[in-house]
């Protein structure tokens, strides 16, 4: 077996919204970081920083070309030491009207990479897990609330992710993280209600649709929180399998709040148009409200609240849009 503390690490999903974040950060700590991304929603712009890194290189294919995964991993002069799987489909709303997205790209893209762990013996798996998977239920989400019963394909094949690395757990894999995202926002966003607002209002300054009602409400935490949080567990939680729920604490932010920051950035005089309903589209989970007892038990708070991040986050995005 590879030494888990080898200092050679992959990201899958590498050029995406927070796995070019990730990778960031990674270098920063010294580490020799691959990346893997099909592009369907990564760019290379993403990683501008890293690309400019002799530690760093970018392999652009599609996990589920397994043979090219296992060829490239294999190729690595270092044995590699853990796996950050970032890679999936991030497009909730595609994936209920076409359930083979979720299978291909983020089911099957943790199936393949947890095949070729097993052939290359690489030890530890981050995996970047999120809220979809507790469904729509009404109490405060622990890690230990369940059934769990997802109503998005997303969060079904979230779910079922997480039920194969707890698999490969008892047949090779010598440790895991499971973390639980809830909506992830900051600069280098690839979709999400904030990308969506600005696009839509830079095309038509005049007006701002919105789906839904604008009540739904969820905790929004920023990208480099997410990555400080995920960091911080990787060095210190050393159970087998790691599970976490990562979230701002207590506060969450509502899709009006939302759309009313990206107007007053972008365009102060636009209307807004709720198209109504509870609901943004199905699958969409109108609101939760995660505990992060057992993070802060663990030693990590976060120092923004929902309503900091979603700010800066319209800012950083503003800039670039
Ligand atoms: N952003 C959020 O709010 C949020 C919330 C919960 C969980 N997550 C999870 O975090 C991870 C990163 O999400 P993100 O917001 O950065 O999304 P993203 O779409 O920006 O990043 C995912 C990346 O994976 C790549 N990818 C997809 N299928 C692939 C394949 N078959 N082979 C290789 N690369 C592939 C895409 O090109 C993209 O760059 C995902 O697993 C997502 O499900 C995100």
């Amino acid at each position: 077996m590879v030494p888990a503390m080898s200092k050679t690490c992959v990201v899958t999903g590498a050029a995406g919204f927070i796995g070019s974040h990730l990778v960031d950060r990674l270098l920063e700590r010294g580490e020799r970081v691959v990346g893997i991304d099909n592009m369907v929603l990564g760019k290379r712009e993403n990683l501008a920083p890293a690309l400019g890194s002799k530690r760093f290189v970018l392999h652009e294919l599609d996990i589920n070309e397994y043979p090219r995964l296992l060829e490239c991993l294999r190729a690595e002069r270092e044995a590699i030491g853990t796996v950050w799987h970032m890679a999936a489909n991030s497009d909730i709303a595609a994936g209920v009207n076409n359930p083979e997205i979720d299978l291909t790209r983020t089911f099957m893209t943790t199936f393949n990479v947890l095949k070729a762990m097993h052939e290359l013996k690489i030890p530890q798996l981050c995996f970047a897990s999120t809220s979809a998977i507790y469904g729509d239920q009404d109490k405060v989400l622990t890690e230990e609330t369940g059934p769990l019963f997802p109503i998005s394909n997303y969060g079904a094949m979230k779910l079922g992710s997480e039920a194969v690395i707890s698999a490969a757990l008892e047949r090779f894999l010598e440790r895991a993280w499971m973390f639980r995202f809830p909506n992830v926002v900051g600069g280098r966003a690839t979709h999400g209600a904030i990308f969506d607002f600005i696009r839509k209002l830079r095309k038509t300054p005049a007006e701002l649709e919105v789906l839904g009602d604008g009540s739904q409400e969820k905790p929004y935490l920023h990208v480099s929180e997410l990555i400080d949080a995920m960091l911080f567990l990787f060095d210190r939680a050393k159970d087998k399998l790691n599970f976490y729920n990562i979230a701002p604490d207590g506060t969450a932010t509502t899709v009006r709040q939302i759309a009313e920051a990206v107007v007053k950035l972008v365009a102060p005089a636009a209307k807004i148009r709720y198209t109504g309903g509870s609901k943004g589209w199905i699958g969409d989970v109108p609101r939760f409200r995660y505990s992060i007892e057992k993070l802060k038990k663990a030693g990590w708070s976060p120092k923004m609240t929902s309503n900091e991040a979603v700010e800066l986050a319209v800012r950083e995005n503003a800039s670039v849009l």
